[in-house]
């Protein structure tokens, strides 16, 4: 199965729903890795868990694309909010992602800056963004916005050593794979999309709920993306890939 839309998640809970409805035409092992080839109300597509972190996720995604070179990447899941505007539920649509914990400071670089090279901001398609925002999920509120990823699951949003997280890098939300597909499909000169719903505000209480709510909310992200890929199946788009600032 090649040239079709690629998704991604990091955990079983965001992609499960996925497997549960769509129809299995193929499956592929790699290591720890199953790729599954799937048609999901009618579009094919090929679906994977990559595991937690920024490591596992770029690993997978190469992988995927070497395999199967998909016509674009969607990561699908949860994050934790930085923007007091959401709530639990809402879905932020990536405008962009950044490494929030990438740090050549000392060497002169900005944070958020990949060491010897100018790339921070790492822009996500906007065909597949403007596809994602005219989505709807019952209940709930989509943002377009910017995804912070490092390897912390981050509990502390209140802490002044933090703050950058909101100020300098204007962050939406944080999670610990986007900004790595992003990187990574950059590379490749595919198009990404990061869907996340928010499963805890990144604060004090935010261990105890995810582990109440991400599998749950994890529908929300699916929700979206089944309406992209159905948009991608009736009217096939000429997706751009932006280059990153
Ligand atoms: N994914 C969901 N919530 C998160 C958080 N608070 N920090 C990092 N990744 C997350």
């Amino acid at each position: 199965m090649k040239n079709t839309p690629a998704i991604i998640g990091a955990m079983d809970s965001e992609i499960s729903m996925y497997l549960e409805h769509a129809r299995i035409i193929n499956q592929h092992q790699w290591n720890k890795i199953t790729f599954y080839e799937i048609e999901l109300d009618g579009q094919p597509c090929v679906i994977c868990k990559s595991g937690v972190g920024k490591v596992l996720a770029a690993m997978v995604c190469q992988k995927l694309i070497d395999l199967y070179e998909p016509s674009c990447i969607i990561f699908t899941g949860v994050a934790g909010a930085l923007n007091d505007k959401l709530d639990i539920g809402d879905v932020i649509i990536s405008k962009d992602c950044i490494q929030h914990d990438i740090d050549g400071r000392a060497l002169g670089f900005e944070r958020g800056t990949l060491l010897f090279s100018n790339q921070k901001i790492f822009t996500a398609d906007k065909k597949l963004v403007s596809l994602a925002l005219a989505a709807k999920v019952d209940g709930h509120k989509l943002y377009e916005g910017r995804v912070l990823t490092g390897d912390q699951f981050f509990t502390h949003s209140d802490i002044e050593s933090h703050a950058y997280l909101k100020t300098e890098m204007q962050g939406d939300c944080i999670e610990m794979e986007g900004a790595a597909i992003a990187v990574v499909a950059s590379e490749n000169k595919l198009p990404f999309v990061i869907v996340r719903t928010v499963s805890d505000k990144a604060d004090g209480s935010a261990a105890e709920d995810f582990n109440r709510i991400h599998h749950l909310v994890a529908g929300n992200s699916y929700a979206i993306v089944k309406q992209i890929l159905s948009q991608l199946k009736t009217e096939p788009v000429d997706l751009q890939c932006e280059l990153s600032e």
